[in-house]
């Protein structure tokens, strides 16, 4: 059994109990809920492992409470340290060389680098200060599966598997923090996520290069391990760029369009009427799941902006509709 508690004092305290006693503990950050165990002891990190469901050599964020922590479990280079100092606490993980004696090799499958993020959600940055150590944590999902926005989501996916979920209500951000690997002369995007290239471009004052779209065509390019192609993956087929409704399919929508067909889909819902990318990234993953519940034989989505957060948003759609491997 799974306890399900609110994230107030108590709660944070009892998730920061659990979490140096080596249990597993599901916990809001801005971006998704995470599945936080201590990055320094290996057999936490391996029950983890194995209450996802993922395989070994996909490496976890360990996640500190400020730039002074990450310090102490990697070699902040000079491009590391200027994002950070940008844009953390926030949506941002940086991949920077590890320090190998601040966190078990499991917890960074083995590489010589190490994935940091601080994140801003007041109750993750509480646990993290309470628990006092490097906190691993990947999405709160089963490998393979779309990422919890809220409480209800992990416990569907993961009940029996952890010991406690802290419930803070739904995440503001609704993807996973943009990656840049930052072990090289210049950061490259390994992941687009809650913050915009826009802004990391803006603050680099030059154009960022991209290794997102190289990692998901080779499944297991080891650069960025969990990139798989096929992942976020609802049970019904997900068809990009519809132009129209095929009879049975759901709809998912953006700014009120409405393609041909519309009145014969099973359900449509639209991620923001009011055509905001933020408002459809935080509502993206919930709608996934609610989409894949209605018994319809697949998922229509219309065309998106691919600006600012519309570029996290394709690229979850994309691995959404990717052929499966299961
Ligand atoms: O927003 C987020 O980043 C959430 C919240 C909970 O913080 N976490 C998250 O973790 O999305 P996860 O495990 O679902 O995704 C982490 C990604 C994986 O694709 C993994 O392969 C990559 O980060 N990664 C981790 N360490 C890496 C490393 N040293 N080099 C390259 N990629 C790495
Ligand atoms: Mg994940």
């Amino acid at each position: 059994m799974t306890r399900v508690i609110p994230a107030d004092a108590a709660g944070i305290a009892e998730a920061a109990r659990l979490l140096r006693a080596g249990g597993l503990v599901a916990l809001p950050t801005e971006t998704v809920y995470g599945l936080a165990c201590d990055a320094t002891d290996p057999r936490a990190v391996a029950s983890l492992y194995a209450a996802k469901g993922r395989p070994r050599f996909n490496p976890l964020i360990a996640h500190v409470p400020d730039l002074a922590a990450a310090g102490q479990v990697g070699l902040l280079t000079p491009a590391a340290d200027t994002l950070a100092r940008h844009f953390w606490p926030g949506p941002l993980t940086l991949v920077v060389p590890a320090l190998e004696e601040a966190t078990c090799a499991l917890a960074r499958a083995g590489l010589a680098s190490i994935a940091l993020r601080v994140p801003a959600h007041p109750v993750a940055q509480a646990v993290l200060a309470a628990a006092g150590r490097p906190i691993a944590a990947p999405s709160a999902n089963r490998s393979g599966h779309v990422s919890p926005t809220t409480a209800a989501h992990v416990y569907a996916d993961l009940d029996g598997r952890i010991d406690l979920i802290l419930d803070a209500g739904p995440c503001s951000v609704g993807v996973e923090s943009t990656i840049l690997d930052c072990t090289g002369e210049s950061p490259v995007m390994l992941r687009p996520g809650g913050l915009p290239r826009e802004a990391i471009e803006a603050a680099l004052g030059s154009p960022l290069a991209d290794r997102a779209a190289e990692a998901a065509a080779h499944d297991d390019a080891p650069l960025a391990p969990g990139m798989l192609a096929s992942h976020y993956a609802p049970s019904v087929p997900v068809r990009l760029d519809a132009q129209e409704v095929l009879p049975g399919e759901a709809v998912l929508t953006f700014a009120g369009a409405r393609p041909a067909g519309s009145e014969r889909a099973a359900v449509v819902r639209d991620l923001s009427p009011a055509g905001d990318l933020v408002e459809a990234a935080a509502n993206l993953f919930a709608f996934l799941r609610d989409l894949d519940r209605v018994g319809a034989r697949g998922i229509a989505v219309v065309p998106l902006p691919g600006h600012g957060l519309g570029e996290a948003i394709a690229d979850r759609l994309r691995r959404a509709a990717a052929p499966r491997h299961s």
